[in-house]
């Protein structure tokens, strides 16, 4: 068995790359999900010719059969679960008068329905982690939409804040038993997700997603007693009237 282990979704892109990579340095053995086999197999490749001990498992997590079978493959690959990174996610704006059912089905199922999920299965095994070393993490991809609602974003916004609620609840629950949770809040952070508003917004003047991969290190260093419940990632200096 590993001395440390993690599941991170939504990891064949942006923020959940990096926070895999980081997590891969700090000697954590991984199984990664997203929902296309073919851009999730190059970067388990990378990551295994580097010398780390990772697998993909690809696939929906709007489907609870997805989530159920990540947890089953890493339990079976890994032994334990140290770290959970609920990361998936997608933002599908529209304006309220125009909402379509899809929209609002795909947004509740790719960036809400999947946590609670992973929290059921995964649970056993982040108690015993919480048991063993006092800092079992789940972080879990809120946004800055999940702390100010966002015209157009509604729907985004909603669960996003819906998110951050969780979280919290999950810190009441779990916390006693060492398993802390952490949502991320950040605002435009360059990846793909934000390549439509590129031309309003320079990447340059966009959080990187290493900020955010170290913020996420900076939590493995806590110490037993501590638990950070959500940090906030501002652009610095910058007013916009939208973020995802
Ligand atoms: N970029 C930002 O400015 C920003 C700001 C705040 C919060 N966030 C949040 O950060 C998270 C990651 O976003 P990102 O910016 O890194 O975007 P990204 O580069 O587009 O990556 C999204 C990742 O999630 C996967 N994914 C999407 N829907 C999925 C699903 N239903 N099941 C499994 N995997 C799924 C994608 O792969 P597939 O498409 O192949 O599934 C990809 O690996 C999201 O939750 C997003 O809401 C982003």
């Amino acid at each position: 068995m590993p001395d440390r282990a993690a599941i991170v979704t939504g990891a064949s892109s942006g923020i959940g790359l990096a926070v895999a990579r980081m997590l891969a340095e700090e000697g954590h053995a991984l199984t990664l999900n997203s929902r296309r086999p073919e851009r999730l197999e190059p970067v388990v490749a990378d990551l295994r010719a580097a010398g780390h001990d990772v697998q993909g498992v690809p696939g929906n997590v709007a489907d609870e059969a997805v989530v159920q079978a990540v947890v089953a493959a890493h339990r079976d690959r890994h032994g334990r679960l140290d770290v959970l990174v609920n990361n998936a996610g997608v933002g599908a704006g529209e304006p309220i008068h125009e909402l379509t059912t899809k929209k609002l089905d795909l947004q509740l199922g790719a960036n809400l329905r999947h946590i609670p999920l992973f929290y059921r299965e995964a649970h056993d095994l982040l108690v015993a982690a919480g048991a063993e070393h006092g800092n079992a993490l789940v972080v879990n991809t809120s946004s800055i939409s999940g702390k100010r609602g966002e015209a157009w974003l509604s729907v985004y916004s909603a669960t996003k804040h819906a998110v951050v609620g969780f979280t919290q609840a999950m810190n009441k629950e779990l916390g006693a038993r060492y398993v802390k949770s952490c949502a991320l809040c950040p605002a435009f952070v360059d990846t793909p997700m934000t390549d439509f508003v590129k031309g309003a917004v320079p990447p340059e003047k966009m959080i990187t997603t290493a900020d955010i991969a170290e913020m996420v290190r900076a939590l493995l260093r806590l110490s037993p007693g501590c638990t950070v419940p959500e940090i906030v990632f501002e652009q610095t200096g910058f007013e916009i009237g939208q973020s995802l």
